[in-house]
């Protein structure tokens, strides 16, 4: 039981849907397709399907996974051997030619892929020198043509895939479908892969959700082992050749608790993934030898004036990043998305300026429209964003691209996370030469997040303020956005009233609000001067008798006022606010789940805000 809740744990980490049948009998499209929808949540920007009946059919289209049953309405293909994949772009936007399955030229071979071939650049290089042609900008269709040349030089399919797969580096799953083979060929690395079993048909699929309404006996391939999956059976090897045998699990889990890998919430999924996020941010921004590369975000001239402009929680990751953007000697601003178009920003003659909008969706109204504004003034523009193909890409001169995986509850989480990590890197990369030490600490800030998550005491501080009438949060400087975003991921999801404010300015007005049943969080993060002088706030506070939770660096002594501490690792100040902030992030799910909201739904919101 241990190790299946382990493997669950692990497959929510990456993204894109798998899904393969090789049934002893002929099954009809909807097989296909109904598998995809129960992997949706995983990726949802394109889908496609393929099998063999007379030769290899194959149907991808961009857009979700409606648009494609839309497209294969009327299609009454019978076959006992198909793929499908959901994809949640990583290289090239959700075009249809960018879809998976990806085909070699002469349509034999049909591949899906999740994960990343590292050194498809390479590959593609000698493909493209032995006369391949590539359609689209994806690294997985190195994986079909690669196949296919194995196959002409005359091995067998078991053969061909295997030597295609040695030649891969990075992660993968991958299923293929080769003309006249009857079986589906697997291999995984690093990318979740099971086999689903029944007497007559057996399954292939990167999550089990697209297998429990077929059966629930699983196998699991683990890291660099392959398979050959055929009707009622399947033979596993290692990379080396030896044959292996996987145990057999049987699931349990619901449908539904299995998408969300056992997490009660796809919030709190969230929030448990910030740590691989972080990996996953790092990992396309780092050279082998340890340096910064942000070459591909492409800004040159480098900015002396930098305008943030974002909505809600994207705002609050634009003040984040004016601050820090201050604090290392540039000059920037933070704009709300909204109140943009109001009055231009000033602008002064000969400054080199870089309007950076920040919007998880790419898709927000608000946003869109700014980056109108900025380019009808001429201004170079840069969008951070997390869904590749979005509009706000399409506008921007550039694209940040900050890789936090498809995020499907309403409340944002992860992806503040990583918009916090992408503007430091920025931060950075815009004025200083040597980055290693900034690298060394964001290396070492997954270790910290994950230890925060598991120590973390505001799940029984939730429990103990559940009926609280209003919460506050104070915090300062840096501290302050996450003051902002931790009131708004309060109210947003618990509907309870929750306001955050800079602790300087508690007294002119807030105070009137605080009672014995309004706690307050302050966040003690920053140097001794910006903590010394929340000290002060925190005492304003204390005396009107509110309950006082401080968030407080392991490091220092929290005021004496404090009725809780929630203690953060002894770590550079720029990073402390980002460890609060998870602190903030499981008291607002904890409240929300004991009042029994709708976490990932709330009332009234939408995930993508697309009307101003
Ligand atoms: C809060 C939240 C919203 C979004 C806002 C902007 O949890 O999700 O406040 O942050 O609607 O959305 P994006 O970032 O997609 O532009």
């Amino acid at each position: 039981m241990m190790e299946k809740y382990m493997y669950l744990l692990i497959i929510i980490l990456s993204v894109c849907g798998i899904f393969g049948i090789a049934s002893h009998s002929p099954v009809a499209l909807d097989v296909l397709l109904d598998a995809l929808e129960r992997l949706e949540y995983r990726g949802y920007d394109s889908a496609g399907v393929a099998y063999l009946d007379d030769g290899l059919s194959v149907t991808k289209r961009s857009g979700d996974i409606a648009h494609l049953r839309e497209t294969l309405s009327g299609v009454d293909d019978r076959f006992r051997f198909g793929i499908a994949h959901t994809r949640w772009s990583t290289h090239g936007p959700p075009t249809d030619v960018n879809a998976h399955p990806h085909t070699d030229a002469a349509g034999r071979v049909a591949v899906v892929h999740n994960g990343i071939v590292e050194n498809h650049d390479s590959l593609r290089r000698d493909l493209r020198a032995t006369g391949v042609e590539f359609t689209s900008e994806t690294d997985s269709e190195v994986v079909p043509h690669l196949l296919a040349r194995h196959l002409d030089r005359g091995l067998g399919p078991r053969e061909a895939f295997a030597e295609m797969v040695g030649r891969l580096h990075g992660s993968y799953a991958i299923c293929a479908l080769v003309e006249g083979c009857d079986e589906l060929l697997v291999a995984r690395r690093e990318s979740p892969l099971a086999i689903g079993m029944d007497d007559a048909t057996h399954y292939v699929a990167s999550d089990v959700p697209a297998l429990l309404e077929h059966t629930r006996d699983v196998a699991y391939l683990r890291d660099g082992q392959r398979a050959a999956v055929s009707p009622g059976r399947y033979r596993a090897w290692e990379a080396g050749g030896e044959a292996v045998s996987l145990d057999t699990d049987t699931i349990e889990w619901t449908v539904e608790q299995t998408e969300k890998g056992g997490f009660q919430h796809f919030l709190l999924k969230e929030i448990d993934e910030q740590p691989e996020v972080i990996r996953r941010a790092l990992r396309d921004r780092v050279t082998a030898d340890g340096a910064l590369t942000l070459e591909q975000v492409n800004v040159d001239p480098k900015p002396d004036v930098v305008h943030l402009v974002g909505s809600g929680t994207s705002y609050h990751a634009c003040l984040y990043g004016a601050y820090l953007f201050r604090k290392m000697g540039l000059s920037a601003f933070a704009h709300r998305a909204s109140e943009y178009g109001t009055v231009a920003p000033p602008v002064t003659e000969g400054d080199k300026e870089l309007v950076v909008g920040v919007s998880q969706s790419g898709e927000t109204a608000d946003i869109l429209s700014a980056l109108d504004r900025a380019n009808e003034h001429g201004r170079p523009t840069l969008v951070l964003t997390n869904v590749l193909g979005s509009t706000a890409i399409r506008k921007a001169d550039n694209a940040y691209m900050i890789q936090a995986g498809p995020e499907v509850s309403v409340a944002a989480t992860k992806t503040f996370t990583a918009d916090l990590v992408a503007l430091n890197l920025l931060a950075e990369y815009f004025t200083t030469q040597n980055h290693r030490r900034l690298l060394q600490t964001f290396s070492a800030l997954p270790a910290w997040i994950r230890d925060t998550i598991d120590d973390s005491d505001a799940p029984a501080l939730a429990e103990r303020y559940v009926d609280a009438d209003a919460v506050f949060y104070l915090g300062h400087g840096l501290g302050r956005p996450i003051a902002l975003e931790g009131a708004l991921k309060l109210k947003e999801i618990s509907y309870k009233h929750s306001e955050g404010f800079g602790a300087g300015e508690l007294k002119h007005g807030p105070l009137a609000l605080l009672t014995d049943n309004t706690p307050v969080f302050a966040l003690l993060t920053g140097d001794a001067v910006q903590t010394g002088r929340i000290r002060q706030n925190v005492s304003e506070a204390a005396a009107r008798g509110v309950p006082l939770i401080a968030v407080v660096p392991d490091d220092i002594s929290p005021p004496a006022e404090c009725d809780h501490v929630l203690t953060l690792p002894d770590v550079p100040p720029s990073v402390e606010p980002i460890l609060a902030n998870v602190h903030l992030q499981l008291f607002a799910y904890h409240v929300a789940d004991r009042l029994g909201r709708s976490v990932d739904r709330p009332r009234h919101l939408a995930k993508s805000v697309t009307v101003q």
